[in-house]
């Protein structure tokens, strides 16, 4: 045996023991004739000590131990005396009698420490290293518990988990397709799958009844914090089902995960809202409801009072920051700039100081009285000492700033604390999204949606008012699911595709074996898909899916540890019948 106990596990009780340990240097220290090195596991730190008057010879092999030099090590349990709380061995130290150096280290790049000297770029390079630091390694721990702790709820479900295939034909998930070329299929292409949707759609037709797979997923999309080109999704399907039934299966996952994993028990059922009370209210289809601050509709309050600004546009709205009226004009000329940023692309923004005397201050004095201030304050709710913050523009446009201010204001007032879960499902999107750019409707989820049976008789007449059958599960302000009841009628699904701009010979050849499938007894079905890696950096608090993936490309899409995406040889590419522009590139 290599070793016989982890580097984390030993206690005083051990004390007297001769345990075998091996892992890796994490440093040495010198003083007189002791030395001390710290061996680290995955499971722990412990310490060894090493006398030169015990052993001399061994003395002078643990100074030439250099850092994440790989050893083996046999010695007596002792009591230490001075502790180190700090670490779950600290009562305790090795007296080694036995040292094996089982392989050496060039210097790493960067410190293996919580507090790491090394850059983002640095560490992505030799992500391996990283993966040795703790907080990297507790985000794979947590992430392997997460897809544990979900098998183990959806097999006590009776959902029973299906591969799907990776090289397949085109998927609609609203993003560009990663393509393959086929040396054997000259001039064809595989796409990667953007999700398994059409398979598990196929596999209720089979009668598989639930399913479900942690699948890798593949989108060409922009990248962002919580995007990456390849994801990994928590993809399932059920046969039988209403939306009540698959809210219900999956707010028990969702309930399950934080009560295993996070020991989080949520005993209320998840508030739902429809996407039309989340724009209105929260500008944004994924509202972070840990905290108030609703939108107050005001463009009656404010009209008529010759304000241009106002009188102009569609739409004033504004959010009422409690406790604020003692912002300094500096503070208010800051979140002007912030709403002014060309992400944000507001104009302008107007406030009112609800001062402590009950006057009213803002930067609107010229076209409004205080009655008209106190108009407003009452609408917003406001009490002496809080601020409103104002907006107006288009609808959709302003609503987006606001949002961006209201979780602006949420962090700066502490509101938006990462150990606090606001779980809520978003329902009632719209079927279609206008596109003003190719003047075009496009399925705002995905072509398989089913429409609200009630709203099924607008398809013909009124496009943008049919709402779908469709649901995402929202946490803080995280898209973490999302799914629908599809359509499992082939006429229906035809007159989708009809709507969608498909004429019947692209629909035909994009979805055709679908189609054929649902003439063979499709049952009724639906389903959802969660963001495994937006679901473990949420429960792990971090900024960036990235931190829990564990080889994750840059944020331009590069594995740079690999350094790929690369060219390939010539000889590659003439055999797939493939030539490159390089005219096109070399303009680049
Ligand atoms: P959707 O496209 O909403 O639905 O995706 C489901 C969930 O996957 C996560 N997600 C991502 N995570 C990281 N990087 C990305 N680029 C990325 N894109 C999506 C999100 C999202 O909520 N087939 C449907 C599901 C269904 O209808 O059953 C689908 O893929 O957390």
């Amino acid at each position: 045996m290599f070793r016989t106990m982890t580097c984390g596990e030993l206690r005083l009780a051990n004390v007297g023991q001769q345990p075998t340990l091996a892992g890796w240097v994490q440093r040495t220290r010198k003083m007189g004739g002791m030395t001390f090195v710290d061996i680290r596991d995955r499971y722990g730190i412990t310490q060894l000590v090493f006398n030169q008057e015990v052993n001399s010879e061994l003395f002078e092999k643990a100074n030439r131990l250099g850092r994440e030099y790989v050893i083996q090590v046999t010695g007596h349990v002792a009591e230490r005396s001075n502790k180190n709380a700090n670490i779950e061995t600290g009562e305790i130290e090795i007296l080694v009698n036995e040292l094996n150096i089982l392989n050496e280290s060039i210097t790493p790049p960067f410190t293996i420490e919580d507090n790491t000297d090394g850059g983002d770029d640095i560490r992505m390079k030799y992500r391996y290293l990283d993966l040795r630091r703790n907080a990297v390694r507790a985000n794979m721990e947590l992430r392997h518990r997460m897809a544990f702790e979900t098998r183990r709820y959806l097999d006590q479900m009776n959902f029973m988990e299906v591969e799907t295939p990776v090289l397949i034909g085109s998927t609609p998930e609203g993003a560009r397709d990663f393509v393959v070329p086929s040396r054997m299929n000259p001039g064809q292409f595989y796409a990667l799958p953007q999700s398994p949707q059409l398979f598990k759609q196929l596999l209720m037709v089979s009668g598989f009844d639930r399913y479900f797979q942690i699948v890798k997923c593949f989108r060409d999309e922009d990248l962002r914090a919580d995007r990456q080109p390849e994801f990994t999704q928590i993809d399932c399907e059920m046969s039988f089902v209403d939306q009540e039934d698959v809210l219900q299966i999956f707010e028990g996952m969702v309930k399950h995960l934080f009560k295993y994993v996070k020991d989080i028990d949520f005993n209320d059922t998840f508030p739902r809202m429809t996407w039309a009370d989340a724009m209105k209210y929260y500008g944004s289809d994924k509202p972070d409801i840990r905290f108030e601050m609703k939108f107050v509709e005001l463009k009656e309050e404010v009209s008529g009072r010759d304000f241009v600004v106002f009188d102009s546009v569609p739409y004033v709205g504004g959010i009422c920051a409690k406790g604020c009226a003692g912002y300094t004009r500096k503070q208010v000329d800051e979140l002007t700039e912030f709403v002014k940023r060309p992400q944000i692309g507001a104009k302008g923004l107007v406030y009112i100081r609800c001062e402590a005397d009950g006057s009213y201050k803002s930067s609107v004095d010229k076209f409004y009285n205080s009655d008209d201030l106190k108009a407003i304050a009452t609408k917003c709710n406001a009490e002496a000492g809080d601020l409103i913050l104002i907006m107006a523009g288009e609808v959709r446009k302003t609503q987006k700033a606001l949002c961006e201010l209201r979780l602006e204001m949420g962090e700066r007032l502490g509101l938006r604390d990462k150990n606090v879960f606001a779980p809520l499902w978003v329902i009632d999107f719209p079927l279609f999204e206008y596109d003003e750019e190719t003047d075009r409707y496009y399925a705002m989820h995905h072509p398989f949606t089913s429409p609200l049976p009630e709203d099924v008789h607008l398809l013909k007449t009124d496009r943008g008012a049919v709402r779908s059958n469709a649901y995402d599960m929202v946490v803080n302000g995280v898209e973490l699911g999302g799914g629908s009841i599809r359509i499992h009628d082939s006429e229906l699904q035809n007159l989708m595709f009809e709507l969608l701009g498909f004429t019947p010979e692209k629909a035909e050849a994009q979805f055709g074996f679908l189609m054929s499938a649902f003439k063979y007894g499709a049952p009724p079905h639906g389903g959802l898909a969660f963001g495994l890696d937006r679901f473990v950096s949420l429960f792990a608090g971090l900024d960036s899916i990235r931190d829990c993936i564990a080889f994750p490309k840059n944020n331009s899409g590069r594995d740079v540890m690999m350094d790929a995406p690369s060219v390939i040889d010539p000889a590659q590419l003439e055999e797939l019948y493939i030539q490159r522009d390089e005219q096109r590139l070399t303009n680049l």
